[in-house]
């Protein structure tokens, strides 16, 4: 199995830190191969905002950089964390322009089965919301997400606060190993249900086959599936699926 950390952190500080101690906690839980990616080494660009990759295409795409590349080893991955310090409450610049440069896979999500988490060093406060923004974020990519974590890393360091960082880092990385070799698909929540089907809906009544979303979804039989994959749903779930296709279809036809 393979995990790789995106480190969203330009020193080899306390974001780097706890993502080696989180990928060596793996490796002697099982048999995993780990990477860690600065994505400061990497050539990624600021998206320009022509929504050519939504529209049209991710390869149409006018910037040349590492964003397939990234993105690649992500789909060869099993799972993931992202790993980031609180920078002006959010996500550190360079953690944002990554994200930005794969916004097409919101719309076309495909990382389902794989794992996902997130760590976050802050100094003070507003990491919590940033652990929340990864949650949804890893959920709408389709990934199974295992909820991250905050260290606060105010300074100077006790040993004690270090100790209690420690301790969180070792129980996430438990939990994410578990999830990690169940590999299962995660039930539908109705969340999850809601965006499906009001979006294929909104998709198939406003796209067409120029489009690629439209394509995409028609390709994936998502057009006619009651989830992105094959699950169990109860009948109170299958009445509100079809409900929300029909509010979908609807905002679709109104807008
Ligand atoms: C530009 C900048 C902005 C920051 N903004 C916040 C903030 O809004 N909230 C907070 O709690 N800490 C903030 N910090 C503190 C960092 O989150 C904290 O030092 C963290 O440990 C940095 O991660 P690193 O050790 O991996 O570099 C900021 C630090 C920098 C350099």
């Amino acid at each position: 199995m393979k995990v790789i950390a995106f480190i969203g952190s330009n020193r080899k500080k306390y974001t780097y830190v706890a993502s080696e101690r989180f990928l060596k906690n793996l490796q002697s839980l099982g048999n995993i191969d780990c990477e860690i990616i600065v994505l400061s080494d990497y050539n990624l660009q600021i998206c320009k905002g022509c929504r050519v990759c939504l529209d049209k295409g991710e390869e149409f795409c006018p910037l040349k950089d590492d964003r397939d590349l990234l993105i690649d080893k992500i789909i060869n991955s099993d799972g993931v964390l992202f790993a980031t310090p609180n920078y002006s409450f959010h996500v550190s610049g360079i953690m944002k322009v990554f994200l930005d440069r794969f916004g097409y896979l919101f719309h076309r999500p495909r990382m389902f089965s794989k794992t996902f988490t997130s760590i976050v060093a802050q100094g003070l406060y507003g990491g919590k919301v940033i652990i929340k923004y990864f949650n949804f974020i890893g959920e709408a990519l389709g990934f199974n997400v295992v909820k991250g974590i905050v260290m606060t890393t105010v300074e100077p360091m006790s040993d004690k606060r270090q100790l209690a960082i420690n301790k969180d880092i070792d129980n996430l990385s438990r939990k994410f190993y578990k999830q990690l070799v169940n590999k299962e698909y995660p039930k539908a929540s109705l969340k999850g249900l809601m965006a499906f089907r009001m979006g294929r809906s909104s998709i198939k009544t406003m796209l067409d086959e120029k489009w690629r979303d439209y394509q995409f979804y028609k390709d994936k039989g998502w057009f006619e599936s009651n989830y992105y994959y094959k699950v169990k749903m109860s009948s109170l779930k299958k009445v509100l699926g079809k409900l929300f296709d029909k509010i979908g279809k609807s905002l679709a036809n109104n807008s």
